[in-house]
């Protein structure tokens, strides 16, 4: 029998003030509600504009179960398509990237289409004459998605024709991506290079509640961490510091580092984590990028960009980013136990090569799969996912922190070891996926009751 599926109340009722049930990263029935009304509801991080910059340039993704085409229109505007054929549901595109020419042509029985979805042509028209095939769905073309937003060249979507426009859905979290755009002299980013994959086989909300823990560090990172500061320790006074060096020591920071880092959270589950202080804060300074900094912006406004280096930004539920080494992950869900993770590198425009360097290197040293950070991480993720059954607990403690005041705040300031910021994105879960489950009809988060 069904437990979730027609009871928000009861999907409700799985988010506490200061803890979650474990079905939410479990249960196959809310992953289904959750891709239908949570990522459904909501502006999910799609691909950035620098990825197609030529009319016919695409890429395409898989997300929430959907098949997605972005493509760069002959109009110049950016296009997202559903990856699906309207003849018979073939998958249009089956590369990840690439240049389509003028538009694009079913592998299966060639039904052609514009850049912008229309349908170009279709073999054996004749077929169709007298027929209601022009009337219906398939004589409209490929589905276009209609909300589409760029933000800052980051471009993001909303399935559902209900749901909150852009600017209200990020209230208040979007500077921190302007801080990262605004990182380029010129105001834009590019991304460098593909992405770094990894198929992980937890639940995305442990992976995304991660993003925000800044007390595992000095704990699971604890091995590399020391191992590069004993390494680092026995080097003569004065030895120039290596990039991997000046990247992994702020690891070793321990929890007063964690909790000097400062947070914020926001409405819909985003946050702002190192609104004081970071692991990124005390990069080697590159004096011909802070000179082109100054020239662009004015010295003032330029320290004011460079100085706020926060450790993470989320914008719920699929991208975080960090602004100072220009890296952002993407996190999208496969199953309730399957995540696929994506880590992206950007340039900022008009900044010399050493800034890509050491994004670069971040990203191999601590995302990827054969780095000395994350292997430690997933390690847990993986863990929680099956001891979390465990009997005599069903629930998952976030109690760190917890203040009533909390509750009801949209923009909340805390320490960097608060658990708020986890709190936070689960009450932006249960408000949107219940939202969601009641066509919006607007019932309260419950003043929450420990059981
Ligand atoms: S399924 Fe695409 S042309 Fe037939
Ligand atoms: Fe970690």
């Amino acid at each position: 029998m069904s437990k979730y599926l027609d009871n928000p109340q009861a999907v409700r009722a799985l988010v506490q003030e200061d803890r979650i049930h474990r079905d939410v990263y479990l249960s196959q029935e809310i992953f289904d509600l959750e891709m239908e009304h949570l990522h459904g509801r909501s502006w999910i991080y799609l691909g950035h504009e620098s990825q197609v910059r030529e009319p016919g340039d695409y890429i395409t993704a898989e997300i929430s179960g959907r098949s997605l085409i972005m493509v760069r229109n002959t109009d110049k505007s950016v296009r997202v398509l559903m990856n699906r054929c309207a003849h018979k549901g073939a998958k249009v595109v089956t590369e990840r990237s690439g240049n389509t020419g003028r538009g694009f042509s079913c592998p299966y029985h060639s039904w052609a289409y514009r850049l912008d979805g229309t349908l170009a042509g279709v073999p054996l028209r004749q077929g169709y004459e007298g027929t209601r095939m022009n009337d219906c769905e398939s004589g409209q073309g490929l589905v276009k998605v209609k909300n589409v937003k760029v933000y800052r060249g980051f471009v993001f979507f909303r399935l559902s024709e209900i749901g909150q426009g852009f600017e209200d859905y990020f209230k208040g979290a979007l500077y921190a991506l302007d801080n990262m755009a605004d990182r380029s002299p010129e105001g834009e980013l590019e991304v460098v290079g593909e992405c770094l994959r990894n198929e992980i086989r937890c639940n995305w909300k442990i992976y995304l509640e991660n993003i925000n823990d800044t007390v595992h560090a000095p704990v699971t990172h604890e091995s590399s961490a020391m191992s590069a500061k004993a390494v680092w320790d026995e080097q003569p006074e004065g030895s120039p510091k290596p990039l991997a060096m000046e990247l992994l020591l702020p690891f070793a920071g321990g929890v007063d580092f964690a909790a000097s880092m400062g947070g914020r959270v926001f409405p819909n589950g985003h946050s702002v984590l190192g609104t004081n202080t970071s692991l990124h804060s005390n990069y080697s300074a590159v004096p011909e990028y802070e000179e082109a900094m100054v020239k662009a912006y004015g010295k003032e406004r330029a320290h004011a960009i460079l100085s706020f280096a926060p450790q993470n930004s989320i914008f719920y539920p699929s991208m975080a980013v960090k602004a100072a080494p220009q890296t952002m992950r993407v996190l999208r869900p496969l199953g309730s136990n399957r995540t696929l993770l994506e880590v992206w590198a950007f340039r900022p425009k008009g900044t010399p090569d050493v800034l890509v360097q050491r994004t670069l290197s971040y990203n191999r040293l601590v995302f990827s799969p054969l780095s000395v950070v994350a292997h430690d991480d997933i390690q847990v993720f993986e863990t929680i996912q099956s001891s979390v059954r465990s009997p005599g607990n069903d629930w998952v403690s976030l109690h760190r922190g917890f203040k009533a005041d909390e509750l009801g705040s949209t923009d909340y300031a805390s320490d960097g070891a608060n658990e708020v910021l986890m709190r936070n994105q689960y009450r932006g879960w249960a408000k949107l996926i219940t939202e969601g489950m009641t066509r919006g009809d607007g019932a309260p988060f419950p003043k929450a009751v420990n059981a």
